[in-house]
């Protein structure tokens, strides 16, 4: 495709147009991807687009124009007959490790190329690499011959322009937006080049989208960009306004999961698991209740496969807090309130999460959750247990927890809210 050459176009018209709401073309949008990309475009620039978009939103051909840029700006990588699952990210969401080797387990190949996690919802690799000897770097060697399916880290050269530009986002208030974070996730998907992905739209105070209608525009603009391109889409959109499961951080997330894949774990991790397991197994064409899988220890089977080929080992103990504090509650009653977005920053400031992409994380810090939502106590029982190395850290993790106890109990909330595609 005819690509005008860097500075062929006035960046700071291309800005006005969108500031003052009008659309972008086809060939404006290339060259802003293309040249910011090889460095024609000052971040300062790029900044004032991103925000400009926030405020003034994108169509839907400008979006499909968009995601083709930043899938173009790299490599393609084709993985036939394999499905992947990307969730948009919640608090205590730990499911892709127990998810990935359950599907495995089935025949189908699971390949996932990850970030890491930044601010207070924790990345799958952070999770990972709290296993002894795991590593996320594999060559694409490593990855074709890995048992089952793998969990790796993005290479620099796919969708370069959104590592570029994820990174400017993140800093410029500017990544809560349905087009830049439809376009973000789903460039690098389709560059990934599954054949079929399903999604995990996450809604509540933990989740990017607040309310259901903006979790549901934003699975609706995914799936349509995936479906598309040719790759075999859907949605499932999933609350998040409380952790999921009873741990939040990355070594206790390891815990949790390994106890999913051995045929326990929480209600709400397994019943989430299945309910991806049997999506991705559709969309790969197998007709299998996944359910077994966890019983009779083949998912556990392909899980220790997996880790070993990533240099873990499966059965070495995973990395404790040197220190834990508990919060109690403070009167009989229900927990009619565990919020989310609460738990994660406490875990956060434990140690579990980063500030900058470049900070180290604590494999044990994180938040341990004895009394769900829902869950009836009495004055002076465990309701968290905080987890750290760094005991400085337990007073302003306190600071941000606020477990609600209440006189009756809450009103049950369906995990699995809605299904797009
Ligand atoms: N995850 C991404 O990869 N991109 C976004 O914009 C938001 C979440």
């Amino acid at each position: 495709m005819f690509l005008p050459k860097v500075g062929a176009m006035d960046m700071v018209d291309i800005i006005r147009t969108k500031r003052d709401g009008g659309l972008l073309s086809t060939a404006q949008i290339r060259w802003v991807i293309d040249a910011y990309t090889h460095g024609g475009v000052a971040e300062e620039q790029m900044a004032a687009l991103a925000m400009a978009i926030v405020l003034r939103g994108m169509e839907r051909r400008e979006i499909v124009d968009w995601t083709g840029a930043m899938i173009d700006s790299g490599v393609r990588m084709r993985w036939p007959g394999s499905v992947d699952k990307h969730s948009t990210g919640g608090v205590g969401d730990k499911i892709t490790l127990p998810l990935g080797p359950l599907v495995a387990a089935h025949g189908v190949f699971v390949p996932q190329l990850s970030g890491r996690g930044l601010g207070h919802t924790g990345g799958t690799l952070d999770k990972l690499e709290a296993i002894a000897g795991w590593r996320a770097e594999l060559s694409e060697a490593e990855m074709r011959a890995a048992p089952g399916g793998f969990v790796a880290a993005a290479t620099a050269d796919l969708a370069p322009a959104d590592r570029r530009l994820y990174a400017l986002r993140d800093v410029t208030g500017t990544v809560d937006s349905i087009p830049l974070i439809a376009s973000s996730i789903m460039s690098k998907k389709i560059a990934e080049g599954t054949d079929g992905l399903v999604l995990d739209v996450k809604v509540g105070s933990g989740a990017f989208m607040k309310e259901l209608a903006d979790a549901r525009e934003l699975a609706r603009t995914m799936v349509e960009l995936g479906q598309d391109a040719g790759v075999r889409t859907c949605a499932l959109i999933t609350d998040m306004s409380t952790p999921l499961g009873r741990t939040v951080g990355n070594a206790l997330e390891v815990r949790e999961a390994v106890e999913v894949l051995a045929g326990g774990g929480p209600a709400d991790v397994v019943e989430l698991t299945l309910a991806l397991a049997r999506e991705m197994l559709a969309l790969a064409g197998v007709d299998a209740d996944p359910d077994a899988a966890l019983r009779d220890g083949r998912a556990m089977d392909a899980w220790r496969a997996m880790i070993r080929h990533q240099g873990g080992d499966p059965d070495a103990p995973l990395p404790r807090a040197r220190h834990t504090e508990d919060v109690v509650a403070e009167r009989d009653g229900w927990v009619t309130g565990l919020d989310a977005l609460e738990v994660g920053i406490a875990s956060w400031r434990l140690g579990a999460g980063r500030a900058r992409k470049e900070d180290p994380v604590q494999a044990g810090a994180g938040v341990e959750i004895h009394a769900p939502q829902g869950a009836r106590v009495r004055r002076g029982d465990r309701l968290l247990t905080l987890h750290t190395d760094t005991p400085e850290r337990f007073a302003r993790a306190r600071e941000v927890l606020h477990p609600h106890i209440g006189d009756t109990p809450p009103a049950p909330r369906a995990l699995i809210e809605e299904q797009i595609g």
